[in-house]
């Protein structure tokens, strides 16, 4: 895959246990990565701002980034996940999405002299000025329809799903087919305008799935696009 929307350049700024929160067994997705899927995702969509979600939000990393370098194109950050450790994670992530939290967080790091204390003043600076994000973020198993149903699905355009990869994190479900299950349950409640963004390094999570918007590969990597359900 090309990166057509996000310029080769250094962004360690965003990275997992930089300036976001980090802890063992919650591996982070690449910075620049993620931004150009966000991008891809967005204009399909055919939006200015949208409404994003992580099902399977880990940490976070993938929202409160997008949140941190993107936040003039996004209107409210959706972070859920099966674990309440990997909530709790995120929710101390997306809340570096606030002044406040940013500004804590920088001035943590600077009294203490850490050297990314520096990032952190870059990204209070970078966040100033654009409008707040509305975050929530709760425990739900993306392939229970029960769950599904009961999350606040309005306004949600792009959706953003890194898959377990069997390593160092795994499905928690009783779906005999996780991704497929978890697809249909975002594509039948998600708007008819809604991108879905699947991530895996296992060629077996897309087996029996419907026929994709757009497929790429990254590395290891395989990435693909969905329309929510139109019928
Ligand atoms: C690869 S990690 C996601 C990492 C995340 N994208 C990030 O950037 O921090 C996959 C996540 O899926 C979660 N998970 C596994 N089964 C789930 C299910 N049925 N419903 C919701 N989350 C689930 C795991 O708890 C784990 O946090």
């Amino acid at each position: 895959m090309k990166f057509e929307y996000t310029p080769g350049a250094n962004y360690a700024d965003f990275a997992s246990g930089h300036v976001l929160y980090s802890a063992p067994g919650h591996p982070a997705f690449p910075v620049r990565l993620s931004l150009e899927l966000f991008e891809r995702a967005r204009l399909l969509t055919g939006r200015s701002r949208v409404g994003l979600w992580d099902p399977l939000c880990g940490a976070g990393s993938i929202v409160t980034t997008l949140g941190l370098a993107r936040g003039e194109a996004i209107t409210q950050v959706l972070a859920t996940d099966i674990s309440e450790a990997a909530t709790t994670l995120a929710a101390k992530n997306l809340g570096l999405l606030t002044d406040d939290g940013l500004r804590r967080r920088a001035r943590f790091l600077a009294e203490r002299s850490d050297d990314r204390a520096e990032a952190a003043a870059r990204l209070c600076k970078l966040r100033r000025g654009v409008q707040p994000i509305t975050t929530t973020v709760s425990v739900i198993d993306a392939t229970r329809e029960v769950d599904v149903r009961l999350v606040a699905l309005d306004g949600i355009d792009v959706v953003i799903a890194d898959l377990p990869y069997g390593s160092q994190t795994v499905w928690t479900s009783d779906a005999g087919n996780p991704s497929r299950q978890m697809l249909e349950q975002l594509r039948f409640h998600l708007q008819d305008h809604a991108v879905i963004v699947l991530c895996s390094n296992r060629r077996a999570d897309f087996e029996d799935l419907p026929e994709s918007l757009r497929a790429f590969k990254h590395g290891k990597r395989i990435i693909k696009f969905y329309r929510a359900d139109t019928s």
